[in-house]
């Protein structure tokens, strides 16, 4: 089920500047980001709240636009082009009329599986995240992080070669969080395709990521890109290593420094 013909593609998005407006006030939010995810890579996104991640995901996905900068996808122009990428929005976004089942077939069959076969397979995925029991709920009666986990598996059926993932996991307790870094990373490894994810949690990032980048605070810009050096597979194990913790400890001297010069 996890073959795939949608390789990873290439993400660039270059020197994006956003604000909005509020009342008279004009707000920058994103301030000159720029940053690259390539094919068949796992990136991720660390920043304080507010500063601005989720605003730079909507522009990836075309939702809107950016007041200057361009997002280039296998080097071409796509600014504001929506439907390119597969994008798990922060809040879990299903369908709400349509069954739990329904919301995964419809994912299924956008993307080019034929309607029996849909039928058969959101089962399959529906029981490999443990929530086949719900299949025929509609939406509204699930818990927040059921709602999560749906709204992540319908991303990652949408078979896009770029996935973008807003804190996929943040809603899920640790048992079923581990579980589902893991299952992603079986997935991912398996056919590759590019991946940028944001998270608040450094430990999340370093086991899943080849590289990460650290925002600062709003205005948002690149603190820095670290890359994570430990091998694929990743091992069970790899968050005890030192140099995890030597990475860990570093990523978070970047927040700390970030956050206390905006004071
Ligand atoms: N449509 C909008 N109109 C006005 N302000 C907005 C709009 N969208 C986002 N903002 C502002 O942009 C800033 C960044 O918001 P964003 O949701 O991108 O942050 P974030 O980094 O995703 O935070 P979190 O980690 O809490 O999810 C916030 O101050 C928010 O109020
Ligand atoms: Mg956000």
């Amino acid at each position: 089920m996890s073959g795939s013909d949608s390789r990873g593609s290439t993400l660039e998005l270059e020197g994006i500047v956003k604000s909005y407006r509020r009342g008279k006030e004009r707000t920058l939010v994103l301030n000159d980001v720029s940053l690259t995810v390539r094919a068949g890579e796992f990136v991720s996104l660390i920043g304080p709240s507010g500063s601005g991640k989720s605003t730079l995901f909507r522009m990836i996905g075309g939702v809107e636009k950016p007041d200057q900068g361009r997002v280039l996808i296998d080097g071409e122009d796509r600014t504001g082009h929506k439907g390119l990428i597969s994008y798990m929005p922060q809040q879990a976004a299903l369908f709400p009329w349509l069954k739990v089942e329904d919301n995964i077939r419809f994912a299924l069959v956008s993307t080019g599986t034929p309607k029996r076969e849909a039928k058969e397979q959101a089962a399959q995925w529906l029981e490999r995240i443990q929530l086949g029991h719900v299949a025929k709920e509609y939406p509204h009666v699930l818990s927040g992080g059921m709602q999560q986990r749906i709204s992540f598996l319908r991303a990652l059926l949408m078979r896009r070669s770029v996935m973008c993932l807003d804190e996929p996991f943040a809603a899920l307790d640790a048992l079923t969080r581990a579980d589902m870094q893991r299952w992603l990373l079986e997935l991912w490894e398996a056919d590759r395709r590019s991946v940028l994810f944001v998270t608040h949690s450094i430990e999340e990032a370093l086991v899943l990521s080849d590289r990460i980048y650290v925002l600062s605070p709003a205005p948002a810009t690149v603190l820095r890109e670290l890359v994570v050096p430990f091998e694929r597979p990743r091992r069970a194990d790899v968050w005890t290593s030192p140099e995890f913790v030597e990475l860990k400890r570093e990523v978070l001297r970047l927040l700390e420094e970030g956050h206390s010069g905006t004071v």
